[in-house]
């Protein structure tokens, strides 16, 4: 990563125009195709690449569809009214993701449909990241699954910014805008425990045994550091960032955020799976 790069999960904006609006980028802007025109379907892949695609879309899709049978229980359950409609937009939301990565999918034909078929298949406990197979047993743990866990998922969504794929480039704008709400929110739900405490909304202690739940669990999202998938992604000019430079902007991000809360994190290492 060179200096004029942006920092490891940062929004990449080097097509501002004035104004505010976007351009789209044609060109391929880092890996070893730098340059070249962005591939349009998987036709154009070079070798190798079209099964690392696949892959990562599977696991995004299978995210957003976890993501609804956890929030699901708390559609009519939220303290408020207005808890209520965050969950029905989530829940929307995350439909729409799950929609959009399978409209990915769909371009690598009869392969794609077989494995959209089976991300529609699958219920709660079967899925393939420890995250999205954990209930949301009080209200604390959608704060701080929205807090976290979402927040990895907007880390992966801005490493496939203006990535090589145009279609999956494309779909990233209006993905990254909804999930912002979604982990503004679970900051919110965790700061009105920690700082307003009622048994309406939860206590601090909950708070905090939530952030200890799904901490380590949002840490092994990043995959394993030195991972040879990482770093082919990033030749093959799809994902910005490696799994620990990714890692270590979000311990980062994530320490001022629940320290300004007034609430804590637990060590790096603490009950890690994937390290
Ligand atoms: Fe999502
Ligand atoms: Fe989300």
């Amino acid at each position: 990563m060179t200096t004029s790069e942006p920092a490891p999960g940062t929004p990449v904006a080097r097509n501002l125009k004035e104004g505010g609006t976007v351009e789209p980028v044609r060109e391929i802007l880092w890996g070893t195709a730098q340059g070249v025109r962005k591939y349009e379907t998987p036709a154009e892949f070079p070798p190798d690449m079209r099964k690392l695609v696949v892959k990562l879309m599977v696991v995004q899709a299978d995210t957003e569809f976890a993501s609804i049978q956890q929030h699901r229980p708390w559609l009519d359950r939220a303290p408020t009214l207005e808890d209520r409609w965050i969950e029905a937009r989530i829940v929307a939301d995350e439909s729409r993701h799950g929609l959009q990565a399978c409209r990915i999918l769909r371009e690598f034909g009869e392969e794609g449909q077989e494995h959209i078929d089976e991300l529609l298949a699958k219920r709660e406990g079967e899925h393939k990241l420890d995250a999205f197979n954990m209930t949301f047993d009080r209200w604390s743990d959608v704060g701080a699954f929205t807090c976290f866990v979402d927040r990895v998922g907007v880390y992966q969504l801005r490493a496939f910014q203006e990535c090589s794929f145009g279609p999956l480039a494309r779909a990233m704008p209006l993905m990254l805008s909804e999930e912002q709400l979604h982990l503004n929110f679970g900051a919110s739900v965790l700061r009105r425990m920690a700082q307003d405490g009622s048994k309406y909304y939860g206590s601090r202690e909950e708070a905090q045994d939530a952030i200890r739940k799904w901490y380590p669990r949002a840490l092994d999202m990043f995959g394993h550091s030195n991972s040879e998938t990482s770093r082919r992604a990033i030749e093959f000019g799809l994902k910005r960032w490696t799994n620990e430079e990714a890692r270590a902007r979000y311990i980062e991000e994530t320490r001022a955020i629940v320290a300004n809360i007034g609430l804590e994190l637990p060590p790096e290492n603490f009950d890690r799976h994937i390290l």
